[in-house]
């Protein structure tokens, strides 16, 4: 079956990304690469259950923060938390993020891979404060150069600047001249790290999947290291057909 198949054969909550939060240690480690601090107003579009909010005002010191989510259950849930510990300077807005008010943010974490919404969110970014941080994971804004990167997570600072090409941004993200085996499979696990079941299993078989996703997208802009396909791509290429009835192949421009 074609990886295409294979995906869309996962529960849609999972693909979608509706029920993917990131633990609290990505939080935290997320928090650390942008330096968030006591000025910070802080913003977690679709913050899900809202762990970020507390862990950004509690160990933080951020001065505001701000969860918005489209769903109900997962902001109630926030703002019980939130009473609990009798939180004053947090809140959690139940809305569409393509509409909220988040004039005031100086730091918004942002992780969808919905390219309607990513297409509108970065106009309204652009005209947020000279200085307005924005965290993606996995891929920066469509279009721009990150300014800082730990991959998975990608920072791009108001206003943006444009890349010139998908080619310089993909090098710019990999920091490197060409991307070989090596690279991605570095790379693909830094994600599986960050954003993975921890079930050493699993984490292992995203990893294969996302280092030949990684290297077929460098081969097909020109940017592999050599003409040749490197031994270890055939060889997970041929494990995911043999052992997983998973095809790749074809995603590679012939
Ligand atoms: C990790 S985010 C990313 C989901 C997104 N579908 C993606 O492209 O990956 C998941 C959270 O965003 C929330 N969400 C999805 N679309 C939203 C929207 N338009 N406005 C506000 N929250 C949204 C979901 O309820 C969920 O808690």
């Amino acid at each position: 079956m074609k990886i295409e198949d294979y995906l869309s054969s996962l529960p849609n909550s999972i693909i979608s990304g509706e029920d993917v939060e990131l633990s609290d240690e990505t939080l935290r480690e997320i928090f650390r690469f942008v330096k968030l601090a006591k000025n910070d107003i802080f913003y977690h579009l679709g913050c899900g259950k809202g762990n970020s909010i507390t862990i950004a005002l509690e160990e933080f010191m951020v001065k505001k923060a701000i969860g918005i989510d489209n769903n109900s259950e997962k902001i109630s849930h926030g703002q019980e938390l939130l009473q609990k510990k009798h939180i004053t300077n947090g809140s959690f807005r139940h809305q569409d993020i393509t509409i909220a008010d988040i004039s005031d943010a100086s730091v918004i974490l942002f992780w969808f891979s919905d390219e309607k919404i990513i297409e509108n969110m970065i106009s309204r970014f652009q005209n947020l404060k000279p200085g307005c941080k924005i965290i993606t994971i996995w891929g920066p804004l469509t279009g721009y150069m990150p300014d800082k990167i730990d991959f998975p997570y990608i920072l791009n600072v108001v206003p943006f600047k444009k890349a010139e090409s998908l080619r310089d941004q993909m090098l710019a993200i990999f920091n490197t001249d060409c991307i070989d085996f090596a690279v991605a499979w570095e790379f693909a696990d830094r994600y599986s790290k960050a954003i993975g079941s921890k079930n050493v299993e699993n984490d292992r078989f995203l990893t294969i999947l996302q280092t030949l996703v990684i290297w077929i997208n460098a081969k097909n802009l020109g940017i592999a290291c050599g003409d040749e396909i490197p031994d270890p791509v055939k060889s997970y290429i041929g494990i995911l057909k043999t052992f997983f009835n998973i095809e790749v192949e074809h995603l590679l421009d012939h």
